[in-house]
């Protein structure tokens, strides 16, 4: 799968093992920065992740920054986008087949690489289901997001 991946500085070595990981598994690793461990913001690689989503040049992004919280807000903003903290493989997976998650976000500091390796694993080999009841949930969640866009107009 193609994979954008971003971080500031609370995530860049965590998202630098992941990238190697995911090479290794056999995905096409999109490095979207931070390229060092100097301060930065993470909402630059959230919304560069987001932008590789919505133009359709990866699947899937993952995002990291010291809690994961401020990239996953970050990512939001972006229509189109549903990022999700994880922090269990239940909903690493479950994010995906229930809600169509597209963004993984993550807390390098929060939790340690192998849980992090186990979350990206779930989360990428999760598909989202079809069924009827989420298809009508997320046409309600595009609906929200519709009207706020339309309200710029
Ligand atoms: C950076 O110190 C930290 O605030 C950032 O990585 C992230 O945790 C924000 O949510």
């Amino acid at each position: 799968m193609r994979v954008a991946l971003g971080a500031d500085h609370g995530g860049f070595h965590l998202k630098q093992l992941i990238a190697e990981y995911l090479t290794n598994q056999g995905h096409q690793v999109s490095d979207l920065g931070a390229f060092d461990d100097l301060p930065s913001d993470y909402p630059d690689y959230a919304y560069a992740v987001a932008r590789a989503i919505t133009e359709k040049r990866v699947e899937r992004g993952v995002v990291i920054c010291g809690s994961g919280v401020g990239a996953c807000v970050a990512a939001n903003k972006v229509p189109g986008i549903r990022a999700a903290l994880m922090q269990d493989c239940y909903s690493a997976h479950q994010g995906v087949e229930h809600d169509d998650v597209n963004v993984l976000c993550l807390g390098a500091r929060v939790i340690g690489p192998e849980l992090a390796k186990e979350l990206v694993g779930a989360f990428l080999g999760a598909s989202f289901s079809g069924e009827e009841r989420h298809v009508r949930r997320l046409e309600k969640v595009k609906e929200i997001e519709e009207e706020y866009l339309k309200a710029r107009e």
